[in-house]
Parts: structure tokens; C-alpha cells; sequence
């Protein structure tokens, strides 16, 4: 097959927030225990309690923005619990999942591990059974200097400094009846919200704050009218559940740009039908595929090379969505979906979609550029559309000096030889890294840990143009160094 690409540096579609590439972790199954925190006694290498291996390869991906809580945890759970001296700490009945919650790991374990990972903190405050008074108190904890009791608090457990977390979510999933607290409607979940809000924002008004949004229109009306000016990102939650044949899995990335699209497109004709002056984004804070066999309590699933495809073309969708969706958070970096699986006796899996986050993340630029592509397609019976077997995104330093571009090829079989020529820009080198496995269905496991890795290969450049293979059902980063001809902002 062979495909071409234009890309025209002048036509940019806005600055990359590469909190787009964030994480999801929550106390559920073996994600917060046993994956990331096993404490500082146990036989598995630990910094302070830190699982290592865990640690490092989280680090690797540089995860930018890290959500914690839950997920339906934060809506039972009460964040004093989890402060102080440990041994000291009380093991509750986690309302959500039915778990013991030994509340060993709390809000400075949490912030502890920001700091480690280089991650920007978002805590969920619970507006299930918690308080808008409870949620305040927490902001106090994190980022008061005052010398009042839940500041003076976090000091006397030894963090004299605040935590200055600017990210808040307010509740979790609250439209849904399995939620602890669940909301009938948008407009008593807008109440809620506005109330929390106001209590929080009183004691630090800097903070961004994240609402519980979801696919149902009439919620999200509900939500801007009533409580539009009080909060800044309405929060979407996907997840692609079931076993469904390769090619519509692959193709399933279009459908969740668009779905994201439109509900960005209702957010924007909310805000002029209100009135409503706040800019609200959409914090897309819980995404994945959920596989039959990630069954409670654990929730674990290994994926394939198929599930990284998906996941290379949702990545390109939250570039192309750099303006309506800047927040996104992975369902979930550690043992529950997980990007990175923490064996029990010791050592790490890291899945094929683990590999395509830690290509993104740290191979992407300052501006999200707009590309035309010439390729095959294919047609998807459940979506009833043309399906290009190749997705190119690409983003810009802010100096003009490198192109990445993002390319999946969905193929099966059918590797792809691409051209992409270039406006404003002149190419002088370019290399090529990509996740590919041998097969869609490749995995890495215990047996064989690495089986999926990511590989390099060549890029040619003449002529002003840029050649290059894309193996069949490849993730692949193209970095292009060279010099743009006009100035970027
Ligand atoms: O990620 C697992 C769960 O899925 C989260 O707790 C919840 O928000 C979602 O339904």
C-alpha cells in the first residue's frame, strides 16, 4: 500500500497540552496496593514505600497529570482517613467496591508520588457522601499557608510547604445509580456542584475545577445552565467494553473523536445559550478498552497489539481535540486495565499500549499542526463509514525546528510506504520509532516480556519530502528535524 501525506506549517490547530497523555490510578483491585505502594517493609525494592520497578517506568512515559482517587472509589471516600501517622490510620469499608480500605496511602502518599513521577496532581473530593465542607478542608490541607487547623495540620505531618494542587474533580460518574450518592439528574448534579464549588473556591479561588459531564446531552445542558461559570473542564468517561473484531475495534477511535467533537460542539452553543463566560474544556479523565476478562474485584486484562492500535488512533484524535479535550486520563497506569502490570513475586510487564504512551509523551511538540492524507480505506460495518488504514496527527516545537508525526497504520497484513511533503517547512533528517509486535493479537507476557517492544528504523528525506515504512498494524513516531520558514506562536 502506499499513502501520502501534506502538511502545511502555517495551518495550526492549536497548542498541545500534553496533559492529554495523563493517567488514571484508583484504590481498586492491585493499582494503589501491591501496585504502586507495598510499603516500606516489604520484600519487593521500594523507595519509601514505592514500588521501584513501578515507579521508574511511570516515570519513563512522563505521565504530565495524574487523577487520584477513583473513579467510583472517591465517592465513599473520606480523605481524613488517610492522613497522619500510618499505623495510626483505620481500615474502612470502601463503600464503592466493597474492599477493606487500609487507608495507608492518602493524600501525601499521593502528592509524594506526583512529585517522584514528575506529575500534576488532580484529586477527585468525594460529592457522593462527602461535604461540600469536607472537600474545603481538603483544599486547605493541600494548599494553605494560612495558620489555620487543616493547614496547620499538613505541617505537623511534616509537609510544611503547600502542595499548591490546582486540579479538582468534583464527584465521579454521579449520573450513574451504582454511583455511592449518584445525582437523579443534571440539574441536581449542577446544584452539587455549584455548592461545592463555592466552598472549595473560597479557600483557594485559583484552583480548576472538573464536573461530572457525561454522552447524555440533556445532563450536560443541565450542567452549563445551572453551574456553567463555576467550573472549568466537564469530565467524559469512554470505555470500549467486549471482544469486537479487529478491524472495527481499530476504526473505534473515529467514532470517539467524533462523539467528543459533538459534545465540545453542545458545550460551546450551552455557553452562548446561557450567557455563560467561563471557557469550559472537556477533562476526557477515564479511557480504555475493557475486556470480558477484567472482572471484579481485580479488574485485570492483558492487551495486544490491536488494543495499541486503538490506542495510537485515540491519541491522534486528543491532538486533533487539542482545544476541546486538553485533559485525559488513561483507565488506569497500574494492575486495573492496566498500561504497566506489577507481577506479585517482583518485576513488570509493560503492555503494547504502555510502549505507544511512552513513544507520545515523550516524542510530541508544542503545536498541533493540521494534515491531508491520501491513503486506502476500509469500511466499517458498525461505524457504516470509510475507515483510513492510516492516522497521521503531527505537532511542531515552538522554535519550528521539528515535526513529529503520529502515524498508525491499521492494516493487518499491508505495510504502507509513505511520502509526506511539506509547506513552510524544509526537512533535514528524520528517524523513526514504532511498536508493531508480529501479530495483532501479540502480548507481552511472563513467558516472553518482550515479545512487543519498541523498535527503529530509517527515514529518507529528498527533495523536500520525507519517505518512510509503516509496518502493518504499526504505531509509529516520525521525528523530522528541520526549519519551519515562518515564525510559530
Ligand atoms: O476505572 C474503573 C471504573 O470505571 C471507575 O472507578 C469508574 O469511574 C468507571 O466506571
Amino acid at each position: 500500500m502506499e499513502s501520502k501525506g501534506f502538511i502545511d506549517i502555517s495551518a495550526t490547530l492549536g497548542g498541545l497540552d500534553k496533559r492529554c497523555y495523563g493517567q488514571f490510578i484508583e484504590h481498586l483491585g492491585k493499582c494503589i496496593y501491591g501496585g504502586i505502594w507495598v510499603g516500606e517493609d516489604s520484600r519487593i525494592p521500594n523507595f519509601r514505600g514505592f514500588r521501584l520497578d513501578v515507579l521508574r517506568a511511570i516515570k519513563k512515559m512522563q505521565p504530565r497529570i495524574m487523577r487520584w482517587p477513583g473513579g467510583n472509589f472517591s465517592s465513599g471516600y473520606h480523605w481524613l482517613d488517610g492522613v497522619g501517622p500510618r499505623e495510626k490510620r483505620v481500615k474502612r469499608l470502601d463503600m464503592a467496591w466493597g474492599a477493606e480500605e487500609p487507608n495507608t496511602f492518602g493524600t501525601d502518599e499521593f502528592l509524594e508520588l506526583c512529585r517522584l513521577v514528575d506529575a500534576e496532581p488532580f484529586i477527585v473530593v468525594n460529592a457522593g457522601n462527602g461535604t461540600p465542607e469536607e472537600a474545603a478542608k481538603w483544599v486547605e490541607y493541600c494548599n494553605s499557608r494560612a495558620n489555620t487547623y487543616y493547614a496547620s495540620l499538613r505541617r505537623r505531618y511534616g509537609h510544611h510547604d503547600p502542595y499548591c494542587v490546582k486540579i479538582w474533580g468534583i464527584g465521579n460518574e454521579l449520573y450513574g445509580r451504582w454511583q455511592v450518592g449518584f445525582c437523579l439528574n443534571g440539574s441536581e448534579c449542577a446544584r452539587r456542584t455549584l455548592e461545592f464549588a463555592n466552598e472549595m473556591r473560597k479557600v483557594d479561588p485559583t484552583i480548576r475545577l472538573v464536573a461530572v459531564g457525561c454522552e447524555d446531552p440533556e445532563w450536560n445542558l443541565e450542567m452549563i445552565k445551572n453551574a456553567g461559570e463555576y467550573f472549568d473542564y466537564l469530565s467524559v468517561h469512554i470505555y470500549i467494553k467486549g471482544e469486537r473484531p479487529y478491524r472495527e475495534l481499530a476504526a473505534t477511535s473515529l467514532d470517539i473523536e467524533r462523539r467528543l467533537r459533538n459534545i465540545y460542539g453542545l458545550i460551546q452553543s450551552a455557553r452562548r445559550r446561557y450567557d455563560i463566560e467561563r471557557e469550559i474544556g472537556i477533562a476526557f479523565d477515564e479511557w480504555n478498552v475493557w475486556h470480558p476478562e477484567a472482572k471484579a474485584p481485580l479488574h485485570e486484562q492483558v492487551t495486544t497489539v490491536g488494543d495499541a492500535i486503538l490506542t495510537g488512533g485515540i491519541l491522534n484524535a486528543l491532538h486533533r481535540l487539542c482545544v476541546a479535550a486538553p485533559i485525559g486520563g488513561f483507565a488506569q497506569t497500574v494492575n486495573v486495565l492496566p498500561l504497566i502490570i506489577a507481577l506479585e513475586d517482583g518485576g513488570i510487564l509493560l503492555t503494547p499500549q504502555y510502549l505507544v504512551f511512552k513513544l507520545y509523551s515523550t516524542n510530541s511538540g508544542d503545536i498541533v499542526l493540521k494534515t491531508t492524507v491520501d491513503t486506502d480505506h476500509y469500511i466499517s460495518s458498525e461505524l457504516r463509514e470509510p475507515v483510513p488504514f492510516i492516522d497521521l496527527s503531527a505537532t511542531i516545537t515552538k522554535d519550528g525546528k521539528t515535526v513529529y508525526l503520529h502515524v498508525v497504520n491499521r492494516h493487518e497484513t499491508e505495510d504502507s510506504e509513505m511520502t509526506i511533503s511539506f509547506r513552510r517547512f524544509k526537512p533535514k533528517r528524520g528517524s523513526q520509532l514504532y511498536v508493531a509486535g508480529e501479530k495483532i493479537q501479540d502480548k507481552n507476557t511472563p513467558e516472553n516480556p518482550r515479545r512487543v517492544m519498541i523498535q527503529k528504523s530509517k527515514v529518507k528525506v529528498a527533495e523536500g519530502k520525507i519517505m518512510f515504512d509503516l509496518p502493518a498494524h504499526s504505531i509509529n513516531i516520525i521525528k523530522v528535524s528541520g526549519q519551519s520558514s515562518i515564525r510559530l506562536n
